[in-house]
């Protein structure tokens, strides 16, 4: 049985960019009121109004224990909330400088940790966070995320038992086209998407709203919990 969204307080941190960006559309054309929370407000505000729908938006930087007990501390109680931000950094552990690797760390686990501690959500509702597919589909130079998502996806099964009556759910994304890789140049990410596509079964790479939809799917779904969804293109079967 899937429920409505209507009139649900949805709230997405990351939601000024990307997967929360495109979890935000679509919650919010699925009825629900959608508050955006990121640390940026030059990226938040256009994120706003690109949303419609009355979305708001709030700063909160989740790397900083303060400023998410601070968020959290108005009273309100969420119906669901999705953790969609990070900032991490890709290389060999061999090679990364200690300090990025603590701070990938801080950033994605324990931003997620810290929001699971302060956020108020209502029985029923719903936390949903996002992994990646390396968790379980290890790649050379890529094993700090491996350890970063299999430690969020082991979060979310321990935390659907913690914070029951709530509801803990993860969707652990394959390679999606977002802001995450505008760092690279223009030619080598147009090429390495080329190359991930060609080698994927499902012969493409990910779009914000593969991964939104799922997110959608488990906050309107009152028996899912301790859920893990990996949805990557097969990249975990090739
Ligand atoms: N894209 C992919 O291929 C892919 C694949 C697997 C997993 N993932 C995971 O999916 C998640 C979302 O990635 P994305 O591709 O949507 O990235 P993105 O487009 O770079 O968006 C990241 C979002 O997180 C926010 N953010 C970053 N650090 C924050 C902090 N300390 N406090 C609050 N907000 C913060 C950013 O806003 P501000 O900068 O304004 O704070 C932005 O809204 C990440 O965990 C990523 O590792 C992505």
């Amino acid at each position: 049985m899937m429920t409505s969204l209507l009139n649900q307080t949805v709230l997405v941190i990351g939601g000024s960019s990307g997967l929360g960006l495109a979890t935000a559309r679509a919650a919010a054309g699925s009825g629900a009121r959608v508050p955006i929370a990121s640390r940026d407000d030059r990226r938040r505000l256009p994120a706003v109004a690109s949303i419609g729908h009355d979305a708001t938006g709030r700063p909160v930087d989740i790397t900083d224990d303060r400023s998410v007990q601070e968020f959290f501390a108005t009273g309100e109680t969420w119906d669901h909330v999705v953790v969609s931000a990070a900032a991490t950094r890709i290389g060999p552990i061999a090679t990364m400088p200690p300090a990025d690797a603590y701070d990938a760390v801080n950033s994605k686990f324990w931003g997620a940790v810290r929001v699971a501690r302060h956020a108020p959500i209502r029985a029923g509702g719903s936390l949903t966070l996002v992994a990646g597919y390396l968790a379980t589909r290890p790649a050379p130079g890529r094993a700090l995320q491996s350890a970063i998502n299999a430690a969020l996806e082991g979060l979310t099964r321990g935390l659907a038992l913690e914070l029951k009556p709530v509801r803990v759910n993860a969707v652990s994304p394959g390679t999606i086209d977002t802001p995450l890789w505008q760092s690279m140049p223009d030619a080598d990410r147009a090429a390495m998407f080329e190359r991930v596509a060609a080698a994927l079964p499902a012969g493409r790479i990910g779009q914000p709203e593969d991964i939104a939809g799922q997110i959608v799917l488990f906050m309107a779904t009152p028996f899912a919990t301790g859920t893990v969804v990996t949805i990557d293109g097969g990249a975990s079967i090739a």
